[in-house]
């Protein structure tokens, strides 16, 4: 199926460029996407002096979504500029105990949503002299309101309650004040229930007892440490998504840096990168797929194979392999048996493709590769011997071929 949404690709620096390939593995395999790939980060800015390429912020601009991996040193000359890029004024970041792993807190399921365009990160520092230098925290009622609602929306999609609202309104009294009046206004105007709670607090009581927090508002810089603490409660930064949610574009990362101390190594955990895909899936529409991937990546955390940070062996590609095959869990297809082999049907199965698009994906490269049935044996489409490879992972080992859907010949793989 040819699909129109266009996704820039931006692997960065260090692990980025290991985690984002296997990323797009599976984004490849849930359907076809205009690709585009993209640079930016410290290799880039040795190459060139710049870290964030004009090329790059424009195909960001003008793209539906865009994977980012990470970058290193110049994470705030990429970043932040990406994020204004498209439009971003809210990050979302769920943080969540998987079954499989051991976890500090495995009662952690908790949506970090922070304010994305203001605060301590707006830019405004000044070194006024060799002793003191400055920084400008700014806070918007509008920033603030539009979290706010988000947060609403959030919270009632999420079918919970209401939301918590971190803030330190005691001592920053006017900035952060007018950030807890915004937000709880906004929830009060929609019958939305709030709660607050002081950040150093929170920093205590979600180590303690995190199931008392489902979603959380937050101030930029109090959301970016909190959530980090909070990843540590489910096994580590290999395992965080994040959303960059604007109007009408978005920008999805893992919440984990250029981890220079194992990049290269091939073994980083793509566990966050892979989520991040099902988080842009959802954001483009396509909320069953999103779910897809991320059950796919639940049951690879909880089956095994899992990578050396989570206490496992497997490499970044083995796990992302692991997460593709389980991308698909159709029916159990007719098996036929013919004088030399055991053939799946997939007359009837592909059927079950409906508005799906993984399976309507699979069904394309099928029916693509049934029309060139008649090449050698042994030039078999890769589509196809992925598929089957697939089915055979998930079905039963004497199956040695797969029939197409209207054909009257099928597939012998060899
Ligand atoms: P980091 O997130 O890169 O690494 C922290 C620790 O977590 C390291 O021990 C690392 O090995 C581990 N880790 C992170 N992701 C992992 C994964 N997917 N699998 C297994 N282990 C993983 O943070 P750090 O070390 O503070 O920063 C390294 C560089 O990354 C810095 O130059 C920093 O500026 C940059 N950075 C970039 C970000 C971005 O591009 N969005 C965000 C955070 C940091
Ligand atoms: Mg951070």
């Amino acid at each position: 199926m040819l699909v129109t949404d266009e996704i820039v690709v931006i692997e960065g620096d260090g692990i980025g460029s290991e985690v984002v390939p296997a990323a797009v593995e599976v984004l490849e395999t849930v359907g076809e996407f205009d690709i585009n790939r993209a640079v930016a980060g410290d290799v880039v800015k040795a190459e060139t002096g710049t870290a964030l390429p004009d090329e790059t912020r424009d195909a960001v601009g003008a793209a539906d979504a865009t994977l980012f991996g990470a970058v290193g040193k110049s994470a705030a000359d990429v970043v932040l500029p990406l994020r204004a890029t498209v439009g971003s004024y809210v990050n979302v970041r769920p943080v969540r105990a998987y079954p499989g792993v051991d976890a500090l807190r495995p009662d952690t399921d908790i949506v970090f949503l922070r304010e994305n365009t203001e605060g301590v990160y707006s830019g405004h520092e000044t070194r006024l002299s060799d002793d003191m230098s400055t920084l400008t925290r700014v806070v918007t009622t509008s920033a603030s309101e539009r979290l706010g609602e988000y947060a609403c929306k959030y919270a009632s999609a999420r079918e919970t309650d209401g939301f918590h609202i971190v803030h330190k309104a005691n001592v920053m009294r006017e900035t952060d004040g007018r950030f807890l009046e915004a937000v709880s206004g906004v929830a009060a105007d929609h019958g939305v229930s709030t709660e607050t709670v002081l950040m150093d607090a929170f920093g205590t009581q979600v180590c303690l007892d995190p199931s008392q927090y489902d979603v959380v508002a937050c101030p930029n810089l109090a959301g970016d440490v909190l959530s980090d603490v909070a990843a540590g409660l489910v096994g580590g930064l290999g395992l965080l998504p994040s959303a960059n949610i604007g109007a009408e574009n978005g920008l999805f990362e893992p919440v984990h840096g250029s981890a220079p101390d194992i990049a290269g190594e091939g073994t980083a955990n793509p566990a966050a990168a892979i989520l991040s895909i099902a988080m842009l899936l959802e954001f483009l529409g396509y909320e069953r797929d999103g779910q897809i991937v991320r059950d796919a990546v639940q049951a690879t955390l909880a089956e095994g194979p899992q990578t050396p940070d989570l206490g496992g062996e497997a490499t970044t590609d083995e796990f992302a392999t692991a997460v593709v095959s389980r991308l698909w869990s159709p029916p159990v297809p007719e098996i036929c048996e013919t004088g030399e082999a055991s053939i799946l049907r997939l007359d009837s199965w592909v059927k079950h493709a409906g508005s799906c698009r993984v399976m309507k994906h699979f069904e394309t490269r099928v029916s693509r590769s049934c029309m060139n049935r008649n090449q050698a044996a042994n030039s078999v489409p890769v589509a196809t011997t992925t598929l089957y490879r697939i089915l055979r992972s998930r079905l039963d080992a004497r199956v040695s071929g797969i029939l197409v859907a209207d054909c009257d010949a099928g597939w012998v793989v060899k």
